[in-house]
């Protein structure tokens, strides 16, 4: 099979991104273009101005990939475009821009799923390392700001199949270190932030139960064999317990004082926020961070047991935070299953992924009709 290049077009939260791919293996060009100065004044996410951000920056992004990777769209062998899950308006404008880039050369369109291009960063980075393949079924946990999901991925013909095995019940994990952060006017986005300074803390200094949801499914219909193991998440409660902390402890009036204090930086680092909170707050940080990822690695190992999985992929946004890669990495190996990471740079969102994953359908001849819309509650299977 001669090379197959892919051009990826990624909009479906708040970075504009495209990127070419070689035959789902070699990454030619990767152009990540970040929202966060936009919507860092509201600490967190705002649907419509993503939208206007990415009809702003998709043609320039477009052009910068392919020009890096020497291309021109006439060059490349097809366009894939995250068509689901994320924000509605977010997402048609990437649907929207390769459906018409598309028709004008004519060339094949694919339409990806997010979640499966986080999946298939794990796949893309191992293959780049040399000729890896996965053990089936694998049991991937996809982790970001949108989404706590375990999937287990078993092989068919080209493509992948996906069993949810697990999801969250409310919040996702990177919305809790986001609104943790925003409750103690830390910045945004939480998570790498709250990443840095748990280091500088207390892990255990305060407890935080998480909600234990194991079960086998009891719908039928919702097995894959007879025998298949659940977990479930739910990280609502913890950020309410965070919440509750704070004002026991009289934390508001020191809050306060480091968003006083951070405002007067013009774009604060992570020392600046350091540097402006004290022992309790670093203790409660590292707390919530302990209690999260222990919670995060721990059913994930239970599902991976109860599954017979050989291999575990975990990948989105958080798979970036430093603790859960030590710890998912200390326990898997003592259980003998293997754990595989995208680099930080492709673990949150990129264009790359999305290249990555459409080159099974590609060669499955899964192409996308002309009237492929967006689909924001898009679902993995
Ligand atoms: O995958 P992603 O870029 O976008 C979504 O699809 O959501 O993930 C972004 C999320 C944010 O919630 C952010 O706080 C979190 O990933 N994140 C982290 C770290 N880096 C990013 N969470 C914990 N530790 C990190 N180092
Ligand atoms: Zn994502």
């Amino acid at each position: 099979m001669s090379d197959v290049y892919i051009l990826g077009i990624e909009t479906s939260c708040d970075e504009t991104a495209a990127a070419v791919v070689r035959s789902g293996e070699e990454l030619i060009a990767n152009v990540v273009y970040s929202q966060i100065a936009t919507h860092q004044p509201f600490g967190g996410v705002v649907p419509e101005l993503a939208s206007r951000e990415h009809l702003r920056a998709i043609v320039p992004v477009v052009r910068q990939a392919l020009e890096q990777a020497n291309r021109t769209l006439e060059s490349v062998d097809a366009v894939a475009v995250t068509r689901g899950p994320g924000l509605a308006g977010a997402l048609l404008v990437g649907v929207s821009y390769a459906k018409a880039i598309t028709y004008a050369v004519g060339k094949p369109l694919i339409g990806v799923n997010h979640l499966e291009g986080h999946i298939h960063a794990v796949l893309l980075e191992e293959r780049k390392h040399g000729k890896w393949t996965p053990q089936f079924p694998l049991l991937a946990l996809v982790v970001s700001g949108g989404h706590t999901h375990l999937y287990l991925a078993r092989q068919r013909e080209a493509g992948w199949t996906y069993h949810d095995v697990g999801h969250t019940r409310d919040d996702a994990a990177g919305e809790a270190f986001d609104k943790v952060a925003k409750l103690l006017e830390l910045g945004y986005p939480g998570g790498p932030v709250i990443d840095f300074l748990a280091r500088h803390g207390h892990g255990h200094a305060v407890k935080f139960p998480i909600a234990q949801i194991k079960h086998r499914d009891r719908n039928p219909e919702n097995r894959h064999g007879d025998d298949e193991t659940r977990v479930d998440f739910s990280y609502s409660g913890i950020k309410t317990a965070v919440l509750r902390y704070v004002e026991v402890h009289n934390m508001r009036k020191a809050i306060e004082e480091r968003r006083r204090k951070l405002r007067e930086i013009a774009s604060p680092k992570a020392e600046d926020v350091l540097a402006a909170c004290d022992k309790q707050t670093l203790d409660l940080v590292a707390s919530f961070q302990n209690a999260l990822v222990n919670d995060l690695v721990s059913k994930t190992l239970y599902a991976a047991r109860g599954n017979n999985v050989a291999s575990i992929f975990v990948t989105g946004g958080v798979a970036a935070n430093s603790e859960l890669r030590a710890r998912f990495e200390a326990q898997a190996g003592e259980e003998g299953v293997s754990v595989h990471f995208p680099s930080r740079k492709l673990s949150t969102d990129n264009a790359a992924m999305i290249a990555a994953a459409a080159y099974p359908h590609y060669l499955a001849g899964d192409f996308a009709p002309d009237d492929l819309s967006a689909d924001a509650g898009l679902r993995l299977r």
